[in-house]
């Protein structure tokens, strides 16, 4: 458990990330055209693990059940949060579960955190809308990323000691077109990725197969048991070929300019583009947080919250920010640019960027 002086440092620490200054107001773009017909010809087909139990969500949905707070506590301006008011919000600011702390999702699980309505059906419909952003490079290189938004994270366990839960979950897949053709995909895992030459991945038709972990939702080129390393020991992420969600039957779409950093509607498919078609793209702007902030651990905060912290890998961690930090303006294909490695066989797992 930590101590006393700990816990003051991290309330410390959490006190400077809610005196960051608010970032200024942006005005909206102009609609651009729809997104690149390769962007859809080429998307991932992705596998929900057969077993999962926090299926992907609507952020909408997701915004009616959570409140922005500062510091673990209501920020007064105003309870109530949608896509037309995110980016009026501090970037210090938590979207925090309105049904007070999680406990342990195994004993109740509220609906919306759990998302079944997002479960995809036999043609890989899902009715959570996914996301897709266009960011052009320069003349011959455009990335398209898919995001995939889940409400809850569910960790993994080490040692039976289960840790890394979070609200608010955002995963991406990124392919790398080269003159209109598929380069490279890049897969987000936890913090960091993998990324693979077009070629050597599998494919159904010209669509290149994903797996999405149990729980945690990280991203694979691959089926099966994927051993990840992190300070308590190894983490063993499952997928399988579970439930087909194809993206492209129900999105956002969008452009991201990477001179201006401003995203621009492009359209979509389903009920994304329905949605879409009534609001602007200013919510990606928005750089706060999409769920709780990490639970203090220790004093009395623990019992009620059931936060415990082992060599730094907490039980609850902090909700993550959104598509716009995840370096949509990257010159590499991986997230992290340093020490970048495309793979040529997906045999390789290594996860370094
Ligand atoms: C955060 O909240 C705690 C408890 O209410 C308070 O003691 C502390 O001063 C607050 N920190 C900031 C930076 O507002
Ligand atoms: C609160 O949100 C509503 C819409 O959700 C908006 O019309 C109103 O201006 C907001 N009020 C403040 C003080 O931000
Ligand atoms: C275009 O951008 C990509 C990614 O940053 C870079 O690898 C490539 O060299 C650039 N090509 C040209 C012609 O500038
Ligand atoms: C770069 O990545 C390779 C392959 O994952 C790894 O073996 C190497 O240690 C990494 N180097 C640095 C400096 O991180």
């Amino acid at each position: 458990m930590p101590s006393i002086c700990q816990v003051s440092t991290f309330l410390a620490l959490a006190g400077l990330a809610a005196a960051a200054p608010r970032k200024q107001g942006k005005p909206t773009l102009h609609k651009r055209e729809a997104l690149p017909e390769y962007a859809i010809t080429y998307a991932p087909l992705s596998y929900l693990y057969s077993g999962e139990k926090w299926w992907p969500s609507d952020i909408t949905v997701h915004l009616a059940n959570v409140e922005p707070e500062v510091n673990y506590t209501a920020t007064g301006a105003n309870d109530s949060v949608t896509l037309d008011t995110l980016d009026s919000l501090a970037s210090d600011v938590y979207l925090t579960a309105s049904d007070g702390p999680i406990l342990d999702p195994s004993k109740s699980t509220p609906a919306w955190l759990a998302s079944d309505y997002g479960i995809p059906d036999s043609d890989g419909l899902s009715a959570a809308p996914g996301l897709i952003i266009a960011a052009e490079k320069n003349s011959t290189t455009t990335d398209v990323f898919y995001f995939y938004f889940y409400s809850y994270n569910y960790g993994g366990e080490v040692l039976d000691i289960h840790f890394d839960d979070h609200v608010g979950d955002w995963e991406h897949v990124m392919i790398r077109f080269v003159d209109e053709e598929p380069y490279a995909i890049y897969c987000s895992q936890h913090s960091a990725g993998s990324a693979y030459y077009w070629d050597v991945v599998d494919f159904s038709g010209d669509r290149p197969l994903t797996y999405i972990a149990y729980g945690g939702h990280a991203n694979y080129v691959t089926a099966g048991t994927q051993d990840y390393t992190i300070a308590l020991g190894i983490v063993s992420d499952t997928t399988d070929a579970g439930y087909l969600w194809d993206m492209t039957l129900n999105y956002r779409g969008y452009w991201y300019d990477v001179d201006t950093e401003e995203f621009s509607i492009a359209g979509g498919a389903g009920t994304g583009a329905t949605e879409e078609g009534t609001e602007t793209a200013d919510w990606l702007s928005w750089l706060g947080y999409w769920g709780d902030e990490e639970y203090p651990d220790g004093l009395l905060n623990d019992i009620e919250t059931g936060q415990y912290c082992i060599v730094g890998e907490c039980h609850y961690t902090s909700g993550p920010t959104g598509p716009v930090d995840k370096n949509l303006g990257r010159t590499t294909v991986c997230q992290k640019e340093d020490n970048c490695t495309i793979f040529d066989s997906i045999d390789d797992l290594t996860h370094q960027s």
